[in-house]
């Protein structure tokens, strides 16, 4: 085959993610509202790439109910989404997404990578029948939109069939994939029933991407372990003639976005409101999606021993915590709100008294001025994801300290833990040591809190931003594509 330039003037990326910054709704119109309604979106994929100042086109599913609409619903939908956002939509029946998303995605690969147990009515054929053919729906709007010397950018573990169906239709695209979550050990990785045709489709790519070193590792002993001829070699794994590099780069924020909504009055009315609210008291903020792999059980228990083993401090502090529902569809969901609302409930009936509980929950979504004065009011902020591919939330609230130095009381299982050294950090399944952490962070000396803000703020605003990170993979990707071009011309 005659490979195309990577790089020409007509180049464009492709960006294809399950999810797109927007989700849809039904709007209604007694009430006056559009047709659609479009809100955006949460979630680390979400706020990495729309954090990107580089061009690309961005393609993906814009939700449930979008695949019961009728022909001309979805017609009318696609433009409005194309005219006001410029994003490509992908639509495929509610049924395939029930069992894909929910199921097969949600249900198998999120557990699994997370090293959580996977549900194992999950793995059934009708499940991974959908995984395909949400895939194949994909591919076929890829199809449509590329043109030779495109770059595609395929993301996450929603799509991990992506790369070999492209690669089917068109041998000389470049492809690279990016996963937002942990690659699990391959001990772990082995348990999925179906891992070897989705590792033969992730060797599809010419670049495969991870946040952490470790998963890039453990991917290549996968990959050595299940694949029959793949090699490692210095930059990745040759099977079947291919060459797939393989590279680490945590993804970032636009940290720029945040210094600006901090000078904006709207902000700065909400944190007003917010210090009066709190008077004096020392303010520990969390932000998660209610996610089992967030830790918010582990997390609530923290606080509690906090408040039981330094009675001084009842009265002195609050627990802000933003719990975002996510996946409600998806029965392990359903259970940890249930789980989360109960111990909010018990610890505060325990230990609150009528003018103060410990533990202010609010369970939606947030808008952005808001969650910034949220950290930007915040002594401390509080993470506890037992498994956690980089999580953002950690740099988001780096971003929005440089007035006060607070501490950012990490996780050792996020992957922010291996680029943020100026953490508080805790192994989050030692309650103990948690609450012991957190308090140690809220005591802590000024100038110690500063010089640790210090190095974490210069990697969240300069080093390692959302920028720099979607510039290093769409270098190296140029560069894997001439590599593998040249492996086969071997
Ligand atoms: P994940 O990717 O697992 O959702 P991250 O911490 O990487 O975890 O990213 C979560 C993103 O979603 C962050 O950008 C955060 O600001 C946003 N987010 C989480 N909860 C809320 C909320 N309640 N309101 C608004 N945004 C939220
Ligand atoms: C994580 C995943 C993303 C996902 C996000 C929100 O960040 O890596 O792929 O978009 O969570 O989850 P959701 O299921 O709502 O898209």
């Amino acid at each position: 085959d005659q490979m195309e330039p990577v790089t020409s003037q007509a180049t464009r990326i492709l960006v294809v993610s399950n999810r797109l910054p927007i989700n849809f709704s039904l709007g209604d119109p007694t009430k006056g509202e559009p047709e659609f309604v479009l809100k955006p979106s949460s979630g680390g994929l979400v706020t990495g790439l729309r954090g990107c100042s580089l061009p690309f086109t961005w393609i993906g599913w814009l939700g449930f109910g979008t695949g019961s609409l009728p022909k001309d619903a979805q017609d009318r939908l696609r433009a409005v989404v194309q005219r006001d956002y410029s994003f490509i939509p992908v639509f495929f029946p509610d049924e395939i997404a029930s069992d894909y998303y929910n199921v097969y995605s949600n249900q198998l690969l999120w557990p699994v990578f997370h090293y959580q147990k996977q549900n194992i009515f999950a793995a059934n054929p009708k499940a991974w029948a959908a995984y395909q053919a949400a895939n194949k729906a994909f591919a076929a709007v890829v199809g449509e939109q590329y043109r030779p010397g495109d770059l595609v950018w395929v993301h996450d573990y929603q799509l991990c069939l992506l790369p070999g169906y492209l690669r089917e239709e068109h041998p000389t695209m470049t492809i690279g994939f990016f996963l937002h979550i942990p690659f699990p050990s391959s001990e772990v990785f082995r348990t999925v029933p179906q891992r070897r045709e989705i590792l033969d489709s992730l060797l599809d790519a010419n670049l495969v991407g991870f946040h952490a070193f470790e998963f890039a590792r453990h991917f290549c002993s996968s990959c050595q372990r299940l694949i029959m001829d793949a090699e490692t070699t210095q930059n990745g794994i040759l099977s079947r003639g291919r060459l797939t590099t393989v590279m680490t780069d945590p993804i970032g924020i636009d940290a720029t976005k945040f210094l600006k909504l901090l000078e904006q009055d709207e902000t700065k009315d909400h944190i007003s409101q917010l210090l009066a609210e709190f008077d004096k008291k020392k303010i520990i903020v969390g932000v998660d999606r209610v996610d089992y792999t967030k830790g918010l059980v582990l997390k609530l228990l923290a606080i509690e021993q906090l408040l039981k083993s330094h009675p001084e401090m009842r009265e002195k502090f609050v627990f802000l915590q933003v719990g975002v529902p996510s996946r409600q569809d998806v029965e392990e969901y359903q259970d940890l709100v249930r789980e989360v609302n109960g111990l909010v409930g018990r610890i505060n009936a325990e230990f609150g008294a009528l003018h103060w509980m410990p533990i202010r929950y609010i369970n939606r979504s947030v808008d952005q001025p808001y969650l910034a004065a949220l950290y930007a009011v915040a002594d401390a902020c509080l993470v506890s994801s037992t498994r956690d591919g980089m999580n953002l939330v950690a740099l988001e609230y780096v971003a929005c300290q440089e007035g006060r130095y607070g501490a950012l009381v990490l996780s050792e299982f996020a992957g922010a833990a291996s680029s943020l050294p100026g953490s508080f950090i805790h192994n989050p399944w030692n309650i103990g040591e948690t609450a012991e952490v957190l308090y140690n962070a809220l005591i802590a000396s000024e100038e110690e809190r500063r010089l640790k803000h210090r190095r974490n703020f210069e990697i969240v605003t300069r080093t390692g931003t959302a920028d720099r990170w979607a510039n290093l993979f769409i270098e190296e990707l140029g560069k894997a594509y001439a590599a593998s071009s040249a492996i086969l011309a071997e």
